[in-house]
């Protein structure tokens, strides 16, 4: 079972020309999203291997793109920010070739120009559910463990009315980690957790 986590930053910065001193200050947020990857990709241990992480990154002059990490195959993630804002900035650094469909960077990580859509045609097997608060408990999709789940969650913007319509036209469930809406970091959390526990019951 392969878990994919899509974080989609409304005006996260698909562009490497923001301050790493000042992330939350020059990215549109992708300090947000770089919490994402390291709840998504890392437990104590070190980098869980049935995870890919998406940024859906809508902001700035190269918008949108997509940054791609697979944690089957990359290797020296380091769980502080810093160290991933980095490796973002250098990533979204690489000139656009033309090329459509994913670039990889280095083994496990890679960026492609798009949006959810991007997202979707990479993963046509995945079983799509979009995490909103308000919607039916996670802990009634009984199935989510047993499929290749594709999880969306919003940053402070929340979802994109569009990408919204697509997944609902493509049949995404929605579903709610509980009843107070938390930061997106906390949502991949919790849903690793959720995961982590159909996991262990099978
Ligand atoms: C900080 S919240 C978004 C808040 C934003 N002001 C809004 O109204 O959508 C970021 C994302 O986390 C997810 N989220 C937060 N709390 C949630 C909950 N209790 N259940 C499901 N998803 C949640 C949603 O995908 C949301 O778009």
């Amino acid at each position: 079972v392969i878990r994919r986590f899509v974080v989609i930053g409304q005006k996260a910065t698909a562009s490497d020309d923001f301050i790493l001193d000042d992330l939350p200050g020059t990215s549109g947020r992708l300090d947000i999203l770089v919490r994402c990857l390291r709840a998504a990709l890392l437990s104590s241990h070190g980098v869980r291997h049935d995870v890919i992480a998406y940024l859906v990154l809508l902001g700035g002059p190269r918008a949108p793109r997509v940054l791609r990490i697979d944690g089957a195959l990359a290797h020296f993630l380091r769980p502080d920010e810093r160290s991933l804002a980095v490796l973002v900035k250098k990533v979204l650094a690489l000139p656009d070739d033309g090329t459509t469909g994913f670039v990889q960077f280095r083994r496990g990580i890679a960026i492609a120009r798009g949006g959810i859509e991007r997202v979707l045609a990479d993963a046509p097997a995945a079983v799509p559910f979009v995490l909103e608060e308000g919607a039916p408990d996670i802990r009634a999709a009984d199935d989510m463990g047993a499929v290749d789940p594709l999880l969306v969650i919003g940053d402070h913007f929340g979802i994109p009315e569009e990408a919204r319509a697509g997944l609902e036209a493509i049949g995404a469930r929605r579903v709610s980690i509980g009843p107070v809406s938390v930061h997106a970091d906390d949502v991949v959390a919790i849903v690793n957790n959720e995961l982590d526990r159909r996991a262990v019951a099978r």
